[in-house]
């Protein structure tokens, strides 16, 4: 409305769509055929659609064929692999099967990081993301398949090692692993169990502290139990920047946050990544994924659903959502419209803006029948108390 769209204030989306649509089709548009959106094709029987640009600079990180069970002993894994099996015992799905009751947390999951990218890894609870994400620090070294991280291999003791100082983990709730008396002692413990000088632990405890927006003069000294939440999180937060890794993975990093705090992290997590660190974050927010991310990686019951750029996987809400997941609300606007016949270009991932550009542009230019909605073409936009 703020673009001079003739719509009314329609709270439900479905009814703004409906909206829209009918008046797209009044102002003579009815006949413009919707054109498919170019990237329908993309998701070939839950197979990813990669781009080839991440996969063509740096990996970091290299996963391959990772399956991981918390239940099957080594014996009963070996036995599960020479089950007789109906299908065609070749085939992914024979060997890890998709019953959400199996013992595999992860089955056969590949999947590259690049140098420099930000990596989101979006899926239901339970679909395996964490237990991916502790993999890539060593933490859970894998069963089946690989991992290598930084060229050094995660299933050999000294390498997984090596790794946890490379590659930082900020675990869900991180505020609960605060340990020491102090913050400044808190953030100081990994660097020091590096081995490194007092002076080198001090200026990392001080720089580490600034980069998430804390004043070690400030609060050093203070238990961090007296912080309020949001600011637990941070020196957190600190703690695994200290280490100073080149790649920082995030489970769910604003989970229980208000939505200031919420913003406020996601804007600190951004400056990191444009600092030059690789990032890969789970989250639930969509928005959020699509928001930050160079590319998504959607899993679904310890598998890899869908792997792309943000607009390759938002275009396909209907698969999401048959894995109970939904897309940002602007893009899933757009696509709700092309299927009601507005002839949008659904090319790109949709932004509010991007969605009400395109819309103007549509409704605004596209006829001369007169406009017959309640409200007036080009007239300013009612507020809330007029309505329409
Ligand atoms: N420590 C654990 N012990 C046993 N099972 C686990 C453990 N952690 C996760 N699981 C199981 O592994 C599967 C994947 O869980 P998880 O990796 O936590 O998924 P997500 O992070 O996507 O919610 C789930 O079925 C979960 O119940
Ligand atoms: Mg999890």
């Amino acid at each position: 409305r703020a673009k001079g769209v003739p719509v009314c204030a329609q709270v439900r989306e479905a009814d703004m769509v409906a909206e829209i649509a009918r008046v797209y089709a009044e102002r003579g548009g009815a006949d413009v055929a919707v054109q498919p959106s170019a990237s329908d094709s993309r998701m070939l029987d839950n197979a990813s659609f990669a781009t080839n640009e991440a996969a063509a600079s740096e990996p970091v990180i290299e996963i391959s064929h990772l399956s991981h069970s918390y239940s099957l002993s080594a014996r009963e894994r070996r036995r599960w692999r020479k089950r007789p099996t109906t299908a065609d015992a070749s085939s992914k799905q024979a060997l890890w099967g998709n019953d959400p009751n199996s013992p595999w947390a992860l089955r056969d999951v590949s999947l590259t990081v690049s140098r420099g990218e930000f990596l989101g890894l979006a899926g239901h609870t339970g679909s395996g993301k964490s237990t991916l994400v502790q993999h890539l620090n060593g933490l859970i070294r894998p069963q089946e398949g690989s991992v290598c991280a930084l060229g050094l291999d995660l299933s050999s003791k000294k390498d997984a090692a090596a790794v946890k100082a490379k590659v930082g983990v900020v675990f869900q709730y991180p505020e609960r692993q605060l340990f020491a008396e102090t913050v400044a002692q808190d953030v100081a413990f990994g660097p020091r169990n590096l081995g490194l000088p007092q002076d080198e632990v001090a200026r990392r405890v001080a720089s580490s502290l600034a980069r998430v927006g804390l004043d070690l003069a400030a609060i050093g000294d203070k238990n961090p139990f007296e912080l309020s939440g949001g600011q637990q999180r941070r020196v957190a937060f600190a703690g695994v920047l200290a280490m100073e890794p080149e790649v920082l993975v995030l489970d769910e990093p604003m989970a229980g946050l208000d939505p200031a705090a919420r913003r406020d992290f996601l804007g600190l997590i951004d400056r990191l990544h444009r600092e030059g660190l690789t990032v890969v974050m789970v989250s639930h927010s969509m928005d959020d994924l699509a928001n930050c991310c160079d590319r998504i990686v959607v899993m679904n019951e310890g598998a890899v659903f869908a792997e792309g750029t943000p607009a390759q996987v938002f275009a396909h809400a209907d698969e999401l959502k048959s894995i109970g997941l939904g897309v940002p609300a602007a893009q899933r606007m757009a696509l709700a419209l092309a299927k009601a016949g507005v002839p949008l270009r659904c090319d790109n991932l949709y932004t509010v803006e991007a969605l009400a550009d395109e819309l103007a542009g549509l409704l605004l230019g596209c006829a001369d029948v007169p406009l017959r909605v309640p409200c007036q073409a080009g007239s300013k936009a009612p507020t809330r108390e007029e309505g329409c």
